[in-house]
């Protein structure tokens, strides 16, 4: 790419997608002195998308600005989707598809978390979404259960959209890039420069900013912290994110597997939807010194990543960091026995 897009131009290239209005935005972007100082090391903001509004808020927000609009335009009137059973992202599905008007149909993993209506089952449910369990080790093995659903509202006369596969993550992402947009506009207020960003994330959110940083011709360091480890290779999936980002805007970018950090070290011993001692402790510090709650499954474990990443100088005392909170405060009621020990 020839000339980096200035905030105003990326912002009306994706202007020109379909969108439908779900959040609060720009979220604001907070800096942390008490947690800055626990750290002994970098300045620490926080970026909060746990405010993004659409049932207590979360990163799908920005997500499914995009990805519901394509539902949309494609005539849907029920909403499709499937993961854990104590799923963010189903949650705020349901919530879009109540905003929109439309009916939400979810089909969850019965896992160690599905025996109880609580946190995100329970939400789901108020919400008015049909909740089926499928019998399955984990989400990658859903896509079954998720056509089966699809087939059967087809044979009861609906319009079914299957919201955030592979086809339209891309969309999802632009969201991100948009967010970028407000970091880069929320920095140069203050006059500052922001060196590394630390968020959770495992398919959407990082491609996203990692195409809104290069192509707002920025070069701060991206570090994703993985929440699970999925059988499939991750940066292939996220560079086939950016690959149809670049397509869909027009753009003459490449991207390769060096444009992404992402680090597997934070899942913890039990792995995905398993909260870890580390996580846990983040969890703590970050309530305990500045009141802000995480999350104990995504966002409390990448805060954990962050803070290792600093003890070990991997993040230098001279860097201004921002931890991007994803959300996902409906999992402290669900995972309750596991924070108050
Ligand atoms: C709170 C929270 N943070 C981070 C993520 C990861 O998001 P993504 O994989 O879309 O980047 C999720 C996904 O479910 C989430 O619920």
């Amino acid at each position: 790419m020839a000339q980096p897009l200035s905030c105003a131009e990326l912002r009306v290239r994706i202007a020109r997608l379909p969108r439908v209005s779900l959040g609060h935005f720009p979220t604001p972007l907070d800096f942390c002195p008490r947690l800055t100082e626990a750290l002994g090391g970098p300045r620490i903001f926080m970026k909060r998308d746990d405010c993004t509004g659409l049932a207590f808020g979360g990163n799908k927000t920005r997500q499914l600005e995009f990805t519901v609009a394509q539902a949309v335009q494609a005539g849907a009137d029920v909403l499709v989707g499937g993961a854990g059973s104590q799923s963010n992202h189903c949650r705020q599905l349901a919530a879009a598809a109540a905003s929109q008007g439309m009916d939400c149909a979810l089909v969850v993993v019965k896992d160690h978390k599905s025996s109880e209506k609580e946190g995100n089952l329970l939400l789901n449910d108020l919400l008015g979404a049909t909740v089926r369990f499928a019998e399955v080790d984990s989400q990658e093995d859903l896509n079954e259960a998720k056509q089966d659903l699809m087939d059967r509202l087809v044979s009861e006369g609906r319009k079914p959209f299957l919201v955030m596969q592979s086809d339209v993550r891309h969309f999802g992402a632009m969201g991100y890039a948009l967010c970028m947009a407000e970091l880069v506009d929320q920095f140069s207020n203050m006059g500052e420069q922001l060196d590394t960003l630390v968020v959770c994330s495992g398919t959407t959110t990082q491609p996203g900013l990692i195409f809104g940083n290069r192509i707002l011709g920025m070069d701060t360091r991206i570090i994703g912290m993985a929440p699970i480890v999925w059988s499939h290779d991750l940066k292939a999936a996220f560079l086939d994110v950016l690959e149809k980002m670049t397509g869909v805007m027009d753009l003459d970018l490449t991207f390769t597997a060096d444009d992404i950090i992402n680090l597997a070290s934070y899942v913890g011993p039990r792995g995905y939807g398993y909260p870890s001692p580390e996580g846990n402790d983040a969890f703590r510090l970050v309530a305990r010194s500045e009141g802000i709650f995480l999350d104990p499954i995504y966002s409390g474990k990448a805060f954990a990543g962050l803070a290792d990443l600093v003890r070990k100088g991997q993040i230098g005392s001279n860097e201004t960091v921002v931890f991007l909170h994803t959300g996902g405060s409906p999992l402290l009621f669900a995972y309750s026995e596991e924070l108050s020990v």
